[in-house]
């Protein structure tokens, strides 16, 4: 897959993008990302990529045609590709969202900056726009970063274990069980006794349990959106859990 960053910043991508997952996915040719620079794209003397907005008001506003200009060199790769401006007008990102790209074959990301972008430039070359949250950023750099690392770590080989993305939590509408390390016994807390056991099935069903409280307690929301097994019924049935999490599940 091919991620392309457009941003004015370039150089906020450089230490996040060289690190840990992404690093490793980059150099195992997993992932190939290439970062541009608006700015080359700017025709005027002073490289200006923004400008007072018609019609008055504060801040700045992104001129269209140095977005225009780079969004125009940066080849297409594949036959799925989409164009997404990160903005917090767009639909909230989430993990079916970052399964959906990482279906692709390229994703385009461009970061707005200031008031935002020259809206002729959103409705002629944007497919989508996409927030990361109900918060305003200083411009699209960090949430494109996020988004990059959800897809990243959702593709084969990037996690180099078989299956730990589809754990993570919310792949399942689950938030993930608590997790424990050595030592055993740390300011008097103990590791509970079934993950010591080395009885794997035991283990799964603690985890299960546990995730399942986890998500009551703080997404009860997500729970709508879970399907359970009939094995996991049972084990829920068994933990007195049943009828809560089916009420909950009803719950408008
Ligand atoms: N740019 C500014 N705020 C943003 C947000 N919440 N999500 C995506 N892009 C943004």
């Amino acid at each position: 897959m091919r991620i392309d960053l457009l941003s004015i910043f370039p150089d906020f991508f450089t230490s996040p993008l060289d690190e840990g997952i992404i690093r490793r996915a980059r150099l195992a040719q997993i992932i190939d990302i290439r970062i541009h620079n608006i700015r080359d794209y700017a025709c005027d003397r002073h490289q200006m990529t923004d400008d007072r907005p018609y019609g008055g008001g504060e801040g700045m506003v992104m001129k269209p045609e140095p977005l225009a200009a780079c969004l125009k060199a940066v080849p297409r790769y594949g036959e799925k590709h989409r164009v997404i401006l990160l903005s917090p007008r767009g639909p909230c990102f989430s993990q079916q969202q970052a399964l959906n790209y990482a279906g692709l074959d390229q994703l385009i990301l461009i970061c707005g900056r200031y008031e935002g972008v020259d809206e002729r430039f959103t409705e002629r070359f944007v497919d989508e726009e996409c927030s990361i949250g109900d918060y305003v950023l200083s411009g699209g750099e960090l949430a494109a970063l996020v988004v990059t690392d959800a897809v990243c770590r959702l593709l084969p080989g990037a996690l180099g274990c078989a299956d730990s993305a589809e754990k993570d939590s919310f792949s399942r509408n689950m938030l993930k069980h608590g997790q424990y390390t050595r030592p055993p016994v740390f300011e008097g807390m103990e590791v509970p006794a079934v993950l010591l056991s080395g009885d794997h099935a035991a283990v799964d069903r603690h985890r299960f349990v546990e995730s399942i409280r986890l998500t009551m307690c703080r997404r009860p929301d997500l729970l709508k959106g879970l399907e359970l097994s009939r094995e996991e019924r049972k084990v829920l049935k068994q933990e007195g859990l049943l009828t809560q999490v089916e009420q909950m599940q009803a719950r408008v």
